[in-house]
Parts: C-alpha cells; sequence; structure tokens
C-alpha cells in the first residue's frame, strides 16, 4: 500500500491505496465522489473526466498514486454552494444532456476547453470535447451550451 494526499474540491485526504488503484476508483470508492462516473474500460468515453491540477484529464487513465500531493477538482467542486457553474447553467438551460452519464465529464472537459480559449468555434468546441463520447444527444445541444457558457464566463471575468 502507498500512502497518498491530495486536494479533493477543496477538501485534503490522506489514504492508503494499492499501487494499481486508478484515480476513478479512489474518488468514487474511497472519497464518495461518485458524480464522477465510468463509461467504459478503453479510456475512450470521458465520462470520467476530472481536472488534476487545472487540467483535465481522464481519471480512468491515471494511477492514484500519481495524483499524490495533486488539486483535483470533480464535477461535484466545480461550483461551490450549490449554485451552478455557468457550464452546468448552459447545459440544463440548452437541454446538452439526455441520460445524463456523459454530462459530468463533458461539463469538465467543456469548462478546461473554454479556459484554454475563451470564444470557441462550433468546430473548435467539438475537437476540445473528442474526447468525451455522447450516445444520446447528438452533440448540437452540448455544443450550444459550450458556447453560450463560455460567453457568460467572459462577461463573469470582465465584471
Ligand atoms: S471511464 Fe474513463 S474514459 Fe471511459
Ligand atoms: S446524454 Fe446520454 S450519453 Fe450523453
Amino acid at each position: 500500500m502507498s500512502r497518498i494526499s491530495m486536494r479533493v474540491d477543496g477538501v485534503t485526504y490522506t489514504d492508503e491505496v494499492e499501487p494499481r488503484t486508478l484515480l476513478v476508483h479512489h474518488l468514487r470508492e474511497q472519497l464518495g465522489k461518485v458524480g464522477t462516473v465510468v463509461g467504459c474500460d478503453t479510456s475512450n468515453c470521458g465520462a470520467c473526466t476530472v481536472h488534476l491540477d487545472g487540467e483535465a484529464v481522464k481519471s480512468c487513465t491515471v494511477l492514484a498514486v500519481q495524483a499524490d500531493g495533486s488539486d483535483v477538482t470533480t464535477i461535484e467542486g466545480l461550483a461551490p454552494d450549490g449554485a451552478l457553474h455557468p457550464m452546468q447553467k448552459a447545459f440544463h438551460e440548452l437541454h446538452g444532456l439526455q441520460c445524463g452519464y456523459c454530462t459530468p465529464g463533458m461539463i469538465m472537459a467543456a469548462v478546461d476547453l473554454v479556459a484554454d480559449n475563451p470564444d470557441p468555434s462550433d468546430d473548435e468546441v467539438r475537437e476540445g470535447i473528442e474526447g468525451n463520447l455522447c450516445r444520446c444527444t447528438g452533440y448540437q445541444n452540448i455544443v450550444r451550451a459550450v458556447q453560450q457558457a463560455a460567453r457568460e464566463m467572459n462577461t463573469g471575468a470582465q465584471a
């Protein structure tokens, strides 16, 4: 077992983990962060996306021990105090989801995308979320939601 410590959604946790434990399993099973979901066994779907030191990563592709000392944000910590993050609000308002299974990872990927590109075009959104698969929506409303959130995040940043 290895002893690791990481800050997750603003709280520091220290735990013993097996060296083979994936970050997504550590988050869900040890820390109870079940908002981060597992959609595949192949690193393809992106449903498990979280932010690791500010960058979107598929948490099924990272070992928990690799995140030792890091700052992790999950969908549960994106908006403090029960308020919706502009990205969550836009997905809700523009119907960027149906079953919702891809949504936590999609939103985490989209927030990172907008941080890097505050005014993404249609194609840039599609390219930015290409690692996140959605079986339900056909993506059109997701693209619109990401662009609406980007506008709101820019306005908020300028205020
Ligand atoms: S569960 Fe991580 S990419 Fe599918
Ligand atoms: S909303 Fe169902 S997989 Fe995306």
